[in-house]
């Protein structure tokens, strides 16, 4: 089926839907009716009025969202990366609802098969992955996720400081916003005594040393060293050989950071460093793990083993908030993480197991890491072209299908938000044209100078929709610069 057949066949259903909605759901309220609530009675803290007029959306499928007027969205951003096997994934739907029939609902004191089943796949892949036994601990989502992390940290080196990078997003509870490096996430909220000691990331394309990648020899890891080799600059005693930090909290790919890629020797030397003076790696794959950069997690592309994963978002493809740590024997076995170290009354919901097991099931099955590599090389392709056609596309990169446009001035290099922002709103606007039809885009943005647009579709989009996509871009690009 073509993708304009199978965008058909939805509207029609979409059709039928609605209109079976409006006569059957007494709760129907039009769009209009539902801002006016919004404005009355719903806070303005979360995200959702980033844009003037909030965007509704009626439905989803795929790749697609569709709106009040039935117009289809491509897209890619897919729930900030929490969709990766895409919307109304049947297999995870079915598994889900034989949960609920089954055990929906059960104390988290308690234990059950999927909890175990879940555990142990994850476990064991890491085995496979990096050679090394773990275990894995739940919570409700990344944030927290982040927050057992960090607990699990202090629990083994009793030290409250850590690294974390420019433009590393590890959540936004009060813990994770001391990870978080954005001013602006702890600005409003007071002092926060244990924020993390700040390093530039490997954004090579906007050094912040002014180097260039290809003659650098990692400078920015060598100044790192620099800092632990000097007894003065507070990071380590040489004396007692004890360094101030517990742990670097990274993102193997920058996420919020404007999908950054590093290059491919770095965490082997900054592992080195880190090993050097006795820091562990956290590796926060939340949300560029269950293989949006092509593997199940980004980090094995630099081959390098972390001592603690996190993760969340795409765990369960979205039906279920669900996050979770895996870290390495000598940090987690019950001897140093016994019973009550930390737990929440949802952290090992049934729902959430069940949907993330049939979602380790569907990586398991097919060949993931040959499929993502393909098409994302495929979209990077058609990214370049347009970098090409575009001058106001700075450059464009991306690992697996994580993939990044930087949007800049007339000049071709400085950053441009201002055009990031209208290419957003300007796809929310469902007036774009795919071969005779009309339609939106969603997409996100990020990024050190919030200048990226970020494209995250989900891992089983097809070629022709990747086609859909670079041309729905060239439209947006074509349109505002
Ligand atoms: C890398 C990373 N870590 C942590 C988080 C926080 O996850 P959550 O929003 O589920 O709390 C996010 C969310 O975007 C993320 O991208």
């Amino acid at each position: 089926m073509s993708v304009l057949e199978k965008i058909r066949t939805n509207l029609e259903k979409m059709d039928s839907k609605l209109e079976e909605e409006k006569k059957m759901n007494n709760d129907y309220k039009s769009d209009a009716e539902l801002l006016e609530i919004d404005k009355e009675y719903c806070t303005y803290g979360d995200k959702i009025h980033s844009e003037p007029v909030p965007k509704i959306f009626r439905d989803c499928n795929g790749i697609y969202m569709y709106d009040s007027e039935n117009t289809p969205y491509l897209d890619l951003q897919m729930w900030f990366a929490a969709c990766n096997l895409g919307y109304k994934n049947r297999r995870i739907r079915d598994a889900v609802v034989n949960q609920i029939d089954t055990l929906p609902q059960i104390s988290s004191n308690f234990l059950y098969d999927y909890k175990v089943l879940l555990s142990e796949k994850i476990a064991k892949a890491n085995i496979e992955r990096f050679n090394e036994k773990g275990r894995v601990h739940f919570n409700v989502g990344g944030s927290q996720a982040t927050e057992d992390a960090l607990k699990l940290i202090r629990n083994y080196t009793h030290k409250n400081r850590m690294f974390s990078f420019y433009g590393g997003f590890h959540g936004r509870t009060l813990g994770a916003s001391c990870l978080t490096a954005g001013y602006r996430y702890r600005e409003p909220f007071g002092h926060f005594g244990d924020e993390a000691h700040f390093v530039p990331y490997p954004y090579c394309y906007r050094c912040p040393y002014g180097k260039h990648c290809d003659s650098c020899n990692y400078y920015c890891v060598q100044q790192l060293r620099r800092e632990f080799e000097d007894n003065c600059a507070g990071l380590y005693d040489q004396s007692t050989k004890q360094s101030s930090i517990g742990a670097f909290f990274i993102e193997p790919v920058q996420g919020s950071g404007g999908y950054i890629v590093p290059p491919k020797g770095y965490f082997k030397e900054l592992k080195k460093v880190l090993d050097d003076f006795g820091v562990l790696l956290v590796d926060d794959e939340i949300q560029m793990g269950f293989y949006r950069t092509g593997k199940l997690w980004a980090i094995e592309h630099y081959e390098v083993t972390p001592d603690v994963i996190t993760f969340g978002k795409s765990l369960t493809n979205g039906l279920n908030p669900l996050g979770g740590m895996w870290a390495k024997e000598e940090l987690i076995n019950p001897e140093v993480w016994p019973t009550g170290r930390t737990h929440s009354t949802f952290c090992n919901n049934p729902i959430g197991m069940r949907a993330g097991y049939e979602v380790m099931n569907t990586f398991e099955e097919d060949d993931f890491e040959t499929q993502v590599a393909q098409k994302g090389k495929y979209f990077l392709d058609g990214l370049k072209m347009l970098e090409k056609k575009h001058k106001r596309i700075g450059m464009v990169d991306g690992l697996g299908l994580a993939l990044r446009i930087e949007c800049v001035t007339e000049d071709g290099y400085t950053p441009d938000p201002k055009l990031s922002h209208d290419i957003l709103s300007e796809g929310y606007k469902g007036d774009l044209q795919y071969q005779g039809k009309k339609c939106g885009l969603i997409l996100n943005k990020g990024s050190h100078y919030n200048n990226s647009l970020t494209l995250v579709p989900a891992v089983t989009i097809s070629y022709a929709e990747i086609d859909m996509a670079v041309e729905l871009i060239d439209q947006l690009f074509t349109r505002l610069s």
